[in-house]
């Protein structure tokens, strides 16, 4: 057995954590033959809630599972992290955009940017799920300017099956027979999922089914479907989304398969028209490095170009917004 992975998960106690934490204690992000360290993080007022999910854990008897530490401080949570999953924040409420939690939960992210650079491990990896997450994300590597760039992103993967699951069903296919959809942009109602290098089986997407729907139907309901379930439960989606961040990890360390591209949101080095230093949802592949490495030749059309620029004209405004925030 190698040495355990130390996973530091923040907003432990919460509606994503609860789904999330007995998954990676099973192994779902390294392996089932690497044993993990989980370290949780949450507010003083909550930690005695997250007592009783350590109890849990406990209660699993997770052979992988090696410690649990719980903490309300960042510089314990994140000690030695190899990957740190930030989920800690508040989420929004009916009839809201992701972006009008910024000013609320983007200072969050400062501190913890910086007690990550201050005790993470050496190789550490950072993930951002928190809302609006490229933002919080951008937010989170200006405040650790000491770790490389390209081992921080955030967290599109719940996009990406959202647009993954529609195409299947609407082809009357498993979505497993999909692949190779994009989201481009910002994880919010701008963000563009693109269909046009879509495969289902060995067919384009863009053959099987009509323009009409991808562009009336398809990219509405891939932006509106967090709103969609806010409205049905009543609290934003939660088991999907622990769903998709145990993906983007896992890809991070165990590869995308040969012929299958991601989304994350990754800082841009300026391909596509999206200004450096962005945090821009891209179609990524993975190595298992922990390093995604984006996909530099996708074509783009008028119509995909014109909507990735709206996306991106709205991350600019959300960086502008928090300029007092990166460092
Ligand atoms: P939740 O309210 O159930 O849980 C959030 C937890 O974070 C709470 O337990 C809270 O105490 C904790 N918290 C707040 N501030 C903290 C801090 N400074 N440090 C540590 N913990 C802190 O919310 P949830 O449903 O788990 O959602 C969490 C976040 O994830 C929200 O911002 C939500 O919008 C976002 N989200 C993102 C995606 C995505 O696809 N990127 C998907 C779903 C939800
Ligand atoms: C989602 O996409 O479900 C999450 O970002 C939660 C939300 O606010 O929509």
């Amino acid at each position: 057995m190698d040495r355990p992975m130390r996973v530091a998960v923040t907003g432990a106690a919460g509606q994503i954590g609860y789904s999330l934490l007995p998954r990676i204690a099973a192994g779902e992000i390294f392996g089932k033959d690497q044993p993990v360290i989980l370290q949780c993080l949450e507010i003083p007022p909550v930690m005695k809630a997250l007592e009783g999910v350590a109890m849990e854990l406990d209660d699993g008897a997770f052979p992988l599972l090696e410690d649990i530490v719980l903490s309300d401080d960042p510089k314990v949570a994140f000690k030695d992290a190899d990957l740190c999953l930030l989920v800690g924040s508040k989420p929004r409420g009916k009839g809201m955009e992701r972006k009008d939690l910024i000013r609320e939960n983007g200072p969050i992210f400062v501190s913890q940017g910086a007690a990550i650079q201050a005790v993470a491990g050496s190789e550490v990896r950072v993930v951002v799920i928190g809302n609006p997450c490229n933002t919080n994300c951008l937010i989170t590597m200006a405040n650790a300017p000491d770790i490389p760039r390209d081992r921080f992103s955030a967290m599109t993967q719940l996009d990406h099956n959202r647009a993954q699951s529609a195409i299947a069903k609407k082809a009357g296919v498993q979505s497993r027979d999909v692949r190779n959809v994009i989201i481009w942009g910002n994880h919010s109602s701008t963000q563009y999922p693109d269909w046009h290098h879509a495969m289902v089986k060995d067919k384009p997407a863009s053959e099987l089914i009509e323009e009409s729907w991808f562009r009336e139907t398809f990219i509405p309901h891939v932006q509106k479907r967090g709103a969609e379930i806010i409205a049905a439960r009543g609290h934003s989606s939660a088991m999907s989304a622990a769903n998709a961040a145990i993906e983007h990890a896992r890809k991070l360390y165990q590869g995308t398969p040969k012929d299958r591209w991601t989304s994350m949101a990754i800082p841009s080095t300026g391909n596509y028209g999206i200004p450096e230093g962005l945090i821009c949802s891209v179609p990524v592949t993975c190595d298992g490095s922990g390093t995604p490495t984006p996909v530099l030749d996708v074509e783009m059309n008028d119509f995909s170009r014109e909507r990735l620029q709206a996306s991106v004209n709205e991350l600019i405004e959300e960086r502008d917004t928090v300029s007092d925030l990166l460092g």
